[in-house]
């Protein structure tokens, strides 16, 4: 439930017609509730927007900052080929323990990889793993290391790769130059170095729904 009844009316409308959940995500979210997980995950109408992309780029490799239960993973991961990897990194044990039950349930977990500890720490030791580029990037996890994220997209990501920040616009405070708050300070940062950086070339969306008014930003990387 949002701070608008319309915006909870239209989410309902669109995602009963265009996104429902099925069994595997409905019960990925009934567990994460019952887990007492904060209940931040991605609406179904944004799940199927993401999958949509994953789709679009015809994404064989996706890396998440930002498992929780595993609701937006289990979205995109359906994108995937058969021999398809979705690696997502998550810093809290106890989510990273549902998302894994959840995402087995979707029978996905010959795809997909959950990875815990704080992706800063962890991001390091995937690269020294060497995979090949990702396709696609979906940034989720603490806002104030967004442009740390972002970096790390960079170089774990080659020509034509999509890179996604969610929460960038935060009920508007994005706005807010002189914010001291560590959140929008991450975002603002990661948003200005994507229309600066030389090999990004991106936008950002607001959106309404059923989790309030906050938006995506989207970075192609161009070389
Ligand atoms: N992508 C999920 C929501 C992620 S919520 C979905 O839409 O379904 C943000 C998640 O980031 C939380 O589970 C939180 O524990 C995790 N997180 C916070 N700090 C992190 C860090 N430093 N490294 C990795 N994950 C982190
Ligand atoms: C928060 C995190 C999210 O990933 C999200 O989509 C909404 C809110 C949060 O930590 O407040
Ligand atoms: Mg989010």
């Amino acid at each position: 439930m949002s701070e608008s009844k319309v915006w909870d009316d239209v989410d309902e409308y669109f995602i009963s017609h265009l996104a429902p959940d099925d069994d595997a995500l409905q019960a990925a979210l009934r567990d994460s509730a019952a887990a007492e997980l904060p209940q931040v995950n991605v609406t179904a109408a944004q799940g199927k927007f993401l999958q949509l992309l994953a789709q679009v780029q015809g994404a064989r490799t996706i890396l998440e900052i930002g498992t929780l239960a595993g609701y937006s993973t289990i979205w995109m991961a359906r994108a995937l080929p058969s021999d398809g990897r979705l690696i997502s990194l998550e810093y809290d044990p106890r989510h990273a323990e549902v998302a894994v039950r959840n995402i087995a349930r979707a029978g996905l977990d010959r795809v997909v990889e959950v990875r815990v500890g704080a992706a800063l720490d962890t991001l390091p030791q995937l690269a020294d793993d060497n995979p090949p580029p990702f396709d696609l990037v979906f940034i989720d996890a603490d806002k104030a290391n967004n442009p740390h994220y972002l970096e790390w997209a960079l170089r774990l990501t080659s020509t034509g790769s999509l890179i996604v920040v969610d929460n960038v616009v935060r009920g508007g405070r994005v706005a807010d130059a002189g914010s001291t708050a560590d959140d929008i300070r991450g975002t603002r940062a990661a948003i200005e170095m994507i229309g600066s950086h030389p090999r990004l070339s991106g936008t950002a969306i607001q959106t309404v729904g059923s989790k309030g008014y906050d938006g995506f930003a989207l970075a192609r990387v161009l070389a």
